[in-house]
């Protein structure tokens, strides 16, 4: 990666803090660091009113950061947007994938928005943090009988993605007797190409996910004719860190002819999902629409459609997930050993790495970074910032600038929120790190650092092993 600061500018990391308007509220997605950043007089970073630093010596490191006005901030503008371009009704659900745990569904939830969950765990974590069960939507392309009997249970909406699904699901309600009909939505392949990158794709024709649209008039005759199951609405979802506008835009339109076809087979279907997929900064470089220039262009293209073809307008429903947490947390790391090899780089070390976040190595992602207790000092080094893990790729940013560093150095990678705890792991038994809410002034505890009791907690030493263990 070449450095984008050209040498001859002084660059510092207060150049990331969020620059106020005047005009526009500024959308959490187009930001790198959340919104309430600032510095103290002791040229450290402060979110939410905590000093960084001191979050790090009273919460122990790495710890991820989340700025709940922030994330309060995104939540409202999707849910505002809506309701401000769109006649219908409409909600937002929150893709819990992205970070599933209590603190953020409950915030989450307590902004209106409901929650999409893709397995039993991320169902009962909603459950567990007080979601209403009709705000809930269970995706997947392989549900186990049993997460299909606990949605059902549940009352939550199945967003049945498969042929064999859909018949198990109407064997199932069959055989529990029970009076309900479950909700359920039908997510169809929209076969529609955008440019992010091809693992986090999922609308064109050969993806896992949903329904083959060459099945639609099969499809909607079957289900017309089962009585088990209401079906209410269908769902397309096109993929991931999206920038361009046009691939919903385009989705808008193809899903109201969906609606149409349905019509002409007695299917009365009055909920319509786009799915999530927007963009985000994680670099300057970025330029996402912000979420009111994503949410508008869908509210009016799927307006325009429903007058064209006299349909009425259904319930429209998105489900972003990234957009909505990542740039509302930041990771703090404490920076340890440097390995310098003369003229060919630096390695910084750092305390977590690729278990903490595992996206640089997957997709390989790019982060920009700051050093919290150095915000205005000027970036003269570009280093390779290394992670601890026993992996030459465990690498977290290649060409990082920074100022000059030391050992105890917190250095903060921005946009973190979003698939980064989520898709964490304990790879060489590293304990997950602590996470921490953040608002005026005020930290709490969101999850709890893993301790070394914890990682052996599933473990289980057959009796025969514990002879040769103790000896
Ligand atoms: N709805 C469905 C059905 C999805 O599969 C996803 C994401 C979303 C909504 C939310 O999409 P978002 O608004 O976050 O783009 N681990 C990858 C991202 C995988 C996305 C999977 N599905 C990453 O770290 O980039």
């Amino acid at each position: 990666m070449v450095s984008t600061h050209p040498p001859e500018v002084q660059y510092s990391g207060n150049q990331y803090l969020p620059k106020i308007s005047k005009e526009a509220a500024l959308s959490p997605n187009q930001q790198l660091l959340p919104l309430t950043s600032t510095v103290n007089s002791k040229d450290c970073l402060v979110i939410g009113g905590c000093d960084v630093k001191t979050l790090v010596q009273q919460f122990g490191s790495p710890l991820y950061i989340v700025d709940e006005e922030t994330l309060r901030t995104a939540c409202r503008q999707y849910r505002d947007s809506f309701k401000h371009y769109y006649k219908g009704e409409s909600q937002v659900i929150y893709a819990s994938k992205a970070w599933s745990c209590l603190a953020v569904c409950a915030i989450v939830a307590s902004e209106g928005l409901g929650i999409d969950v893709v397995s039993g765990g991320e169902l009962y974590t909603a459950l567990t943090a007080g979601v209403a069960s009709d705000k809930i939507y269970f995706h997947g392309n392989n549900k186990s009988i049993e997460e299909l009997v606990y949605a059902i249970e549940s009352d939550c909406t199945i967003v049945v993605d498969n042929w064999n699904e859909l018949r198990t699901l109407v064997d199932i309600v069959k055989s529990l007797h029970s009076a309900s009909h479950p909700r359920i939505m039908l997510r169809l392949t929209p076969g529609i190409e955008c440019h992010t990158h091809e693992y986090i794709r999922t609308g064109h024709l050969d993806s896992k996910f949903g329904f083959d649209p060459g099945d639609l008039d099969e499809l909607f005759a079957f289900v017309s004719k089962q009585s088990a199951i209401n079906c209410v609405g269908v769902h397309a979802h096109i993929g991931s860190q999206i920038f361009e506008r046009q691939p919903h835009r385009d989705l808008a339109g193809v899903m109201v002819q969906w609606l149409e076809k349905a019509a002409s087979y007695g299917l009365n279907l009055t909920e319509l999902n786009v799915g999530g997929g927007l963009g985000i900064c994680y670099t300057e470089s970025d330029d996402p629409p912000s979420i009111e220039e994503w949410v508008k262009p869908i509210c009016e293209v799927i307006q325009e459609a429903c007058a064209g073809q006299n349909l009425p307008l259904p319930k429209l429903i998105c489900e972003p997930g990234r957009s909505l947490v990542a740039n509302s947390c930041v990771t703090a790391y404490t920076i340890g050993s440097a390995k310098k090899i003369p003229d060919i780089r630096t390695y910084v070390s750092i305390d977590g790495g690729m278990s903490d976040n595992p996206r640089p190595i997957t997709y390989q992602s790019v982060y920009r970074t700051v050093v919290a207790n150095k915000m205005s000092a000027p970036m003269t080094e570009t280093v390779t910032i290394a992670g601890k893990h026993c992996e030459s790729g465990d690498i977290l940013i290649k060409n990082a600038q920074l100022p000059k560093t030391e050992t105890g150095d917190i250095l903060v990678v921005m946009a973190t929120g979003a698939y980064n705890y989520s898709m964490s792991s304990n790879y060489n038994r590293l304990s997950r790190p602590a996470a921490v809410l953040v608002a005026n002034g005020e930290a709490n505890l969101i999850l709890r650092r893993e301790t070394y009791q914890d990682l052996v907690r599933q473990d289980c030493l057959p009796e025969r092993l514990t002879h040769k263990v103790s000896q």
